[in-house]
Parts: structure tokens; C-alpha cells; sequence
């Protein structure tokens, strides 16, 4: 038989992993709101790097699923860098709450800033010249040099880590396995059609290379996979132990008055920085709360009215609700807070700690 009859020859070389992936990527590309499909682009159309930006940006840490609607909330109301330089920063800040992660909404705005007056509203094409940009590190800018600018970097996140160490059988750490697996990345990631690699890489590693279970006999890379072979895919990437987290106690203050409560803004840096929230008794990663309230007067405490993680800890959040007296004017001027309509809390942009800790204080009051 001669070798151009047979079907079952899996053809070899790093070229050919790319060639595979891109072939199916051309069938099953996810639909998301910030790419250009395949078929688009080959009709000529090339991505809006603001949205390219935007939706990596709101992409770290976050799922895709989480983060859709803030991306259609966010182009919609600020459809270029320029409209979204010109906001302000409270507005932004709004729209982001329940996003998490608020510092990469200062660096968002910061950098929408940068953009838009130091670069003419042009996001600089390579990878060093993103990488100078606010709140964009090494893989925000290599994924925006590959997707918006068709620039081959070698484009790494979890998805893309899990795919690799599979691929060619990392068994090393995480994360001493890292600089084994940007440079197999690097090694397979082609000249041609880099952006749309990198993107069916990351769909690959969210829909059929999972953590669990993955989906070996629907994976076109199966062929190339040196853990499917050795049967070991479902154990990599071999992961650090887990660092268990502190936990924290505070306490979060209900001061109601005429249909209105106290929300104060946090300071711009640090956690939750620049936000709306409830007064609180200053309670961080490395420290409890004090306890302390704001003002002097009747309190009705909530215990563990709000559980929440963070990256680095874990806060076991007490409400404390006001009974009064009417509260006077000097206090409330200390606290620098302002007062706002109960009924339209939603619309305070809180985040998600303070939001959930609202609607324990409505429930309760
Ligand atoms: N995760 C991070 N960036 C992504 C993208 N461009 N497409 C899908 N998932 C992603």
C-alpha cells in the first residue's frame, strides 16, 4: 500500500499541531461577543484592538460566562478607548462592580488615559510596547499582540498552561513548569494566523482539554498528545499544594435615615479601591477589624451576615445595623460618606461583598 493511501498517518512537527487546531478551530470557534469568527476575518475584517483590550482585561481571573454582559454593558456605553478616557471614573467604577478584582479597573482606566492622549488612541502593535500599559502584563500583552496585530507570541494562560503540559508531558510543577511551557507555546505557535491560534488554544483548554474529564476522542490535537498516550492527561498540569487561606472577621455599618443609607468611596488603592461600600471597621488581608463603629449610638450586629473569599483570605463579615438616635450632622460629616436612596442601591455599583451585605441590612431592617 502506498503511504499517500493510508489515513491513519498522523503527520508530525510543530507546524502540524497548529495546522489541526486551526482546522477545527474554523469549524467550532466559540461565538463571543469581542471576536471576529474565522469566516469574518477571512472576509477581510480585522479586530478593534479597544475590544481585543477590554475583553482580556475583564478576561483575568474571570470566565467567559461572567464576563459577556459587563463586555456588552461596557462597549455599548463606550464604544471606542477615547469615549471611555472621557468617563468618569465613578461611572466606570459602577459598571464594573461585581466584576471582582477592582484593581484592574483603576488600571483600566488608567490605561484608557494613556491611550488615549499619549498614543493617539492607537494600542501600540507589539508585545513591548503594550507591555508599558497600565495593568497589561506579559500574557495581556501577548494576547493582544497576537489577536488584534497578528503578532506570533506565545500566548499562556491557564487554558493554554493545561493544553501544553498535556501536549508534551510536562510532569513538572506548576509553576516551575512555566518556562518549559511558554517555550513549547512558542515552538508551536505559527507565522500564519497567530491571533486565531491563540484563540482555539484557549477554547480548546475551556471546552475539551478540561481539568476534568477531558474530552480526549473529540480533541483534534489527540493524535499529537504525548499524556493522552502515557494516559496520564487528566493528572497535569501537576498542580502546587494549596495554601489554606486566613480567615478575617470586620464588620460592615447600616446607617439609615429617611429612606436613605451612609455609602461611603474607599480609598483609591488597595482593596476594593476607588469602590462605593458601606462604612466598615477596617478590617484587611493581614488584619481583623476592629469592631469599632463609626458613630456612637444603638447597633442591632448581624453575625456572619456575609462570607466571601478573596485571593488571599477569607472575610467572615458582621452588619451592623443603626437604631438610632437621628444621627448628628458633624458625625456623618466625618465619616465623609454620602447618603443614598435605599430603593435605588443597585445602582450604587457595589461590590459584591457590600451588594450581598445590603440586601442581608433590607432584609433585616
Ligand atoms: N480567555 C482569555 N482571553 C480569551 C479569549 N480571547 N477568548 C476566549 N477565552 C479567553
Amino acid at each position: 500500500m502506498s503511504v499517500e493511501c493510508r489515513d491513519d498517518i498522523v503527520e508530525t512537527g510543530t507546524g502540524a499541531i497548529a495546522a489541526a487546531l486551526l482546522e477545527h478551530y474554523d469549524m467550532h470557534a466559540r461565538d463571543l461577543p469581542w471576536r471576529v469568527s474565522p469566516a469574518t476575518r477571512r472576509a477581510g475584517v480585522t479586530p478593534d484592538p479597544y475590544r481585543v483590550w477590554l475583553s482580556e482585561v475583564m478576561l483575568q481571573q474571570t470566565t467567559v460566562a461572567a464576563v459577556t454582559g459587563y463586555f456588552e454593558r461596557f462597549t455599548t456605553r463606550w464604544p471606542t478607548v477615547e469615549a471611555l478616557a472621557a468617563a468618569p471614573q465613578e461611572d466606570v467604577l459602577a459598571a464594573w462592580a461585581g466584576l471582582g478584582y477592582y484593581a484592574r479597573a483603576r488600571n483600566l482606566i488608567a490605561c484608557a488615559n494613556v491611550v488615549a492622549n499619549e498614543h493617539g488612541g492607537r494600542f501600540p502593535e507589539t508585545e513591548a510596547g503594550l507591555r508599558g500599559l497600565p495593568g497589561i502584563g506579559d500574557y495581556t500583552a501577548a494576547a493582544i499582540a497576537a489577536i488584534a496585530f497578528d503578532q506570533p507570541a506565545a500566548v499562556v494562560d491557564a487554558n493554554v498552561e493545561r493544553v501544553v503540559a498535556r501536549l508534551f508531558a510536562i510532569t513538572t510543577p506548576l509553576p516551575a513548569a512555566r518556562p518549559e511551557i511558554r517555550k513549547r507555546t512558542a515552538e508551536i505557535t505559527p507565522r500564519e494566523l497567530p491571533g486565531d491560534f491563540a484563540q482555539a488554544m484557549m477554547d480548546l483548554g475551556a471546552t475539551i482539554c478540561t481539568v476534568r474529564n477531558p474530552s480526549c476522542l473529540l480533541c483534534p490535537l489527540a493524535p499529537h498528545c504525548e499524556a493522552r498516550a502515557q494516559g496520564i492527561a487528566e493528572s497535569l498540569p501537576v498542580k502546587p499544594p494549596k495554601k489554606a487561606k486566613p480567615q478575617r472577621t470586620g464588620t460592615a455599618f447600616w446607617i439609615e435615615q429617611d429612606g436613605q443609607v451612609m455609602l461611603v468611596q474607599r480609598p483609591g488603592k488597595g482593596m476594593l479601591g476607588g469602590m462605593r461600600a458601606l462604612p466598615d471597621d477596617g478590617w484587611v488581608a493581614g488584619r481583623d477589624g476592629s469592631g469599632q463603629p463609626p458613630i456612637t449610638g444603638q447597633w442591632r450586629v448581624i453575625d456572619a451576615a456575609v462570607t466571601h473569599v478573596f485571593t488571599h483570605f477569607s472575610l467572615e463579615l458582621a452588619l451592623a445595623l443603626y437604631r438610632g438616635p437621628q444621627i448628628d450632622k458633624v458625625a456623618i460629616e466625618n465619616l465623609n460618606g454620602i447618603w443614598w436612596p435605599v430603593e435605588r442601591i443597585a445602582e450604587a455599583g457595589l461590590p459584591t461583598l457590600f451588594a450581598r451585605a445590603a440586601s442581608v441590612a433590607i432584609q433585616h431592617r
